[in-house]
């Protein structure tokens, strides 16, 4: 289980996450969506410490941090807590020098220590699962975008992390790719991969979601099943942001 309590973030003077709590079950798929600039990114980099909350507690799967501004967390915590997730970008992030097998096995043998051959034969594994087995020699500059987001895919469950975090993993592909990366995403869902995905595919989301996110300046507005947040919220900040996001 994955649990947020009273989460803070401020950058300077600027208060960007203003205490979110949420709970999310093993084996479910949580999706956040909201306008621009409202901290879901923020909220998404909080669950691995690429940013550090400055107050509140975060736990996953039985491991508890807690976070004050003055308090520095011990390196060991910040490191076991981000083997428990892992992070596929909107950008892709790969090693450009690498292959597609080269990315997704790096990490296993630096951070899990696993033998290259062991990682390799995982790799491949998982290559496959993405419908990438043709593609494991490639770089990544032979890849599409589409491709390179499903490499960045398996190389996210290679370490096998409680949690799998996307933020808008579609957003920068062309729009005849997003579909290929979405069914992936979908897959995973289904096999009770337990997953928290900021996305602006608003289809997507409600299909994909078991509970459903509205943030708004830091806050949480909204949440429930996708129904009871697009269909029956009678928030008029709810409705006015899906009221807009429709028009466009
Ligand atoms: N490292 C940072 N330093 C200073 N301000 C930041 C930093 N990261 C984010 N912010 C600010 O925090 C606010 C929330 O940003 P965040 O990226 O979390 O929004 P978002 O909901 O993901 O938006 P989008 O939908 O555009 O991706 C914004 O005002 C942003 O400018
Ligand atoms: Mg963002």
């Amino acid at each position: 289980m994955i649990e947020v309590r009273g989460l803070h973030k401020s950058f300077g003077q600027l208060q960007v996450l203003k205490g979110v709590s949420l709970r999310l079950e093993h084996g479910k798929v949580l999706v956040i969506i909201g306008p621009s600039g409202s901290g879901k990114t923020t909220l998404l980099r909080c669950f691995n410490l690429l940013e550090i909350p400055d107050g509140g507690s975060l736990s996953i799967a039985g491991l508890e941090l807690s976070f004050a501004g003055n308090v520095k967390l011990a390196r060991k915590d910040i490191l076991s807590l981000r083997q428990k997730s892992g992070m596929v970008f909107q950008s892709y992030n790969l090693f450009p020098h690498m292959t597609a097998l080269g990315n997704v096995a790096e990490g296993q043998i630096t951070v899990q220590k696993r033998s290259r051959k062991e990682a390799e034969k995982r790799g491949e594994v998982l290559l496959a699962k993405v419908g990438l087995s043709d593609k494991t020699g490639a770089y990544p500059h032979q890849l599409s975008g589409g491709q390179q987001q499903r490499v960045a895919i398996a190389r996210a469950m290679a370490a096998e992390p409680e949690v799998l975090l996307f933020d808008e993993p579609t957003s920068a592909l062309d729009p005849e790719l997003v579909s290929e990366v979405l069914k992936v995403i979908r897959q995973l869902a289904a096999e009770g991969r337990t997953m928290i995905i900021v996305t602006h595919e608003m289809r997507f989301a409600a299909d994909v979601a078991d509970t459903l996110i509205l943030m708004d300046q830091g806050v949480i507005l909204e949440q429930g099943t996708p129904q009871q947040v697009l269909e029956q919220s009678e928030n008029p900040r709810v409705r006015q942001f899906l009221n807009r996001i429709k028009g466009e």
